[in-house]
């Protein structure tokens, strides 16, 4: 693969729903510490992912989050908001910061936060270098208003195991779940 992994992140109920009424309707602290580890994590020193979302999804953690560059997406915002670095119009623009300077020597992966409006891009599900969505599976149903989309899962097939995912279920709040990677199948 030529270019930098793209990777989309979610917590999904069992009808694949993502949050009601504009939030988060689970609270799982540690799915939530894992979900800011993962996007997070860089090969070393210097270098840093992107983290691209909507604006009605920054995320909001209680200190500033390591070896990230943060991008809001809105076609309506006139300056950067609270809680990001970069503001972009699209997500053509978003990504394209990860290949200009001064971003490029640093950025290994982008991630796609969400939400629903950015999950649904056809540009991030479809884009070339999306190898990997990774899903936790909240195995209940929030009764969701907003949703991941349905996506090819013989194009991305899920892994039954994957290196630093514990694939037992995992229980919180009396709420069970299980992180789940899926790798898109690459044509040799
Ligand atoms: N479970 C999870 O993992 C997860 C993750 C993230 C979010 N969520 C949930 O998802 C819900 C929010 O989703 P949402 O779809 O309503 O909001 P969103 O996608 O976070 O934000 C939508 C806004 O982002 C901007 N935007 C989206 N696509 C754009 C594009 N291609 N170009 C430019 N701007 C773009 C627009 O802002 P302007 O109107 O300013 O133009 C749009 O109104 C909440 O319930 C949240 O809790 C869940």
């Amino acid at each position: 693969m030529d270019g930098k992994p793209l990777r989309l992140i979610a917590a999904t109920d069992t009808a694949l729903g993502i949050g009601r009424d504009g939030r988060l309707p689970w609270h799982l602290p540690n799915e939530f510490d894992r979900f800011l580890s993962r996007v997070t994590a860089v090969s070393g020193p210097g270098k840093r992912n992107l983290l691209i979302w909507g604006r009605h999804s920054a995320v909001r953690p209680s200190q500033p989050l390591p070896n990230c560059h943060r991008v809001c997406l809105s076609r309506n915002l006139s300056c950067v908001p609270p809680g990001a670095d970069h503001l972009c119009r699209d997500f053509a623009s978003a990504v394209q910061l990860a290949y200009l300077p001064p971003l490029s020597d640093h950025i290994e992966t982008i991630w796609v936060l969400g939400g629903t409006h950015v999950y649904q891009l056809q540009e991030a599900l479809k884009h070339p270098n999306c190898d990997q969505i990774y899903l936790t599976n909240i195995m209940a149903d929030f009764n969701c208003d907003t949703f991941f989309p349905e996506f090819d899962r013989e194009t991305f097939r899920l892994l039954e195991e994957f290196p630093g995912i514990p694939s037992e279920i995992q229980e919180e709040n009396g709420i069970k779940y299980k992180f789940q990677v899926f790798q898109k199948v690459t044509s040799q």
